[in-house]
């Protein structure tokens, strides 16, 4: 589907729409409905679920979402995450410079300074997106933090976080104290981080008001022992920088073991990417061939990086591969600006007393909102008649529909039956409108992977099966007669997420002190 039949499908269906839409929406703010919200929790559940249960030492912390000015400081946001914006000198409009080089550059302008881009855009002779005149002014860098004002009068100067990861650099500390004094030690927060985008565009894509799923692993990088073997025969689909300098952008199979061996790339950033694709490819469901985990060069990667993978997936509603997540090796760059902001020592005792160390970082970022996008694109599919939602079974919003074939005499049945899966947990949506092909055909479109329905024959105590329901599959369109107090364990294991096997990464011993 292209973008705009997915994005009237899922408003239609009230999965999200703009925000304050009743005030003609707010570019890059979109609500989600009942379905949405229910979908994004699931993929948020999974994604803590499997990265949080990677090791006995990764946590999951819920931290404030304003900083202090004297945060982003120290982080370099307030220097350097800028966007650079050319404006329009006929109709003053505002553009990321990038967008206006779209044709002439589609890899963007990554890394490249204000003077090298106002020479592309000379050299290009950029016109205006909105009313094609060539009056552009030179690029500025434009911050994309949303400032605030605590408290009254002058207050004090605060953001909304930029990026969920402060959260865990603040809370290092604390977390130290409050656990086991062991590294590694992984602390993981999903929630909204809020960017000021110049042009949000692709809906859930660029939105100024996102969240983001982190988890910030804080390792001593002369000892972070990861269990490579139970990974080093995996195929990771790479694309790496080195090559692409060199004009081949194509995906190369590596084994994960030979990343490691003849790649350069550390233990433990292999064995974390090892787990992102698998994450992807099998919870989230998505294809492998639609997957690739692209490097960034020197000049692409985010100021903080030392080793930068991004996840992307093929989504063609978008026009090719887009960015889902990533994994950033951030060095010690991140306690270290926050130890020189903060005047706090953030240095822990080595395990072996050998003296202090200032801890590294692994991260696992991630967009919860773009893989509910991802997730659309990749699992809407027009069959003949019907349009179907090939979600997997964890993460659909409902797990059954229970329908009664005829309202008046088997609805009480339907809901009572309703009722009891709910209260074993199950995610139900009662659905008594319209024809049976109706309801099946909402249910299709909404990913529910099965749907139950109650007859005469469930009712009917003289029946041949009294008591049983028709289960009817949403992939395959098959139908069986089941017991309808046999429901209950059929679809909890339908809702249960995939996770990682237990083999925990052994951390460097407790210090003593
Ligand atoms: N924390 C990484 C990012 O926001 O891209």
């Amino acid at each position: 589907m292209k973008q705009d039949e997915l994005f009237a499908l899922l408003r239609r269906r009230g999965y999200l729409w703009p925000s304050a839409e009743i005030y003609g929406g707010v570019q890059g703010l979109y609500d989600y409905g009942p379905l949405g919200a229910e979908l994004k929790r699931r993929i948020e559940e999974s994604w803590r679920a499997w990265f949080v249960g990677l090791s006995e030492d990764y946590y999951w912390i819920d931290p404030a979402e304003i900083v202090p000015e004297a945060v982003v400081r120290a982080s370099g946001h307030l220097e350097n995450f800028t966007d650079p914006e050319v404006t329009c000198g006929q109709c003053h409009r505002a553009f990321r410079a990038d967008t206006v080089l779209e044709s002439s550059r589609p890899e963007g302008v990554d890394g490249l300074g204000a003077t090298q881009i106002g020479e592309l855009l000379a050299a290009a002779k950029a016109r205006c997106p909105n009313c094609g005149s060539t009056d552009l002014s030179v690029p500025r860098p434009f911050n994309m933090m949303f400032p605030l004002t605590m408290g009254v009068g002058d207050g004090e100067r605060a953001y909304l976080r930029p990026e969920t990861a402060q959260s865990s650099y603040l809370a290092f500390a604390r977390m130290w104290e409050v656990g086991r004094k062991a590294l590694p030690l992984g602390i993981a927060v999903v929630g909204r981080a809020y960017r000021n985008e110049i042009a949000p565009r692709q809906v859930l894509f660029r939105m100024r008001a996102f969240t983001q799923a982190e988890l910030q692993i804080f390792f001593d990088p002369a000892s972070f022992p990861v269990p490579l073997a139970s990974v080093a025969d995996l195929a990771l689909p790479v694309v790496r920088a080195a090559r692409r300098e060199s004009g081949d952008d194509h995906v190369v199979r590596t084994t994960v073991a030979s990343l490691v061996a003849d790649g350069g790339i550390p233990e433990f950033y292999a064995y974390h990417l090892a787990h992102t694709y698998r994450f992807f490819r099998d919870v989230l469901g998505v294809p492998g061939d639609r997957i690739r985990l692209w490097e960034k060069s020197d000049t692409e990667r985010a100021f903080y990086n030392r080793i930068q993978f991004d996840v992307e997936v093929d989504l063609p509603s978008l026009g090719g591969f887009k960015e889902i997540g990533a994994v950033h090796y951030r060095g010690d760059y991140d306690l270290g600006r926050h130890a020189a902001g903060s005047k706090k020592d953030l240095t822990v005792a080595k395990p072996d007393g050998t003296g202090r160390l200032l801890p590294h970082v692994l991260e696992l970022t991630f967009g919860p909102d773009r893989a509910l996008w991802m997730l659309a694109d990749v699992g809407l599919a027009v069959e003949g008649e019907r349009t179907v939602w090939k979600l997997p079974g964890h993460l659909a919003p409902a797990t059954v529909g229970v329908f009664p074939l005829i309202r008046k005499a088997h609805a009480a049945f339907a809901q009572s039956l309703a009722r009891q899966l709910v209260l074993d947990g199950i995610r139900v949506d009662l659905d008594t409108a319209g024809t049976i092909g109706k309801r099946y055909a909402r249910a299709d479109e909404a990913g529910t992977p099965y749907c139950v329905t109650v007859d005469g024959t469930t009712v009917d105590p003289a029946s041949a099966e009294p008591g049983t329901v028709t289960l009817r599959e949403r992939d395959s369109k098959t139908q069986r007669r089941v017991r309808a107090d046999e429901l209950g364990p059929i679809l909890r294991g339908v809702q249960q997420p995939p996770r990682p096997e237990p083999v925990p990464v052994s951390p460097t011993a407790p210090e003593s002190g």
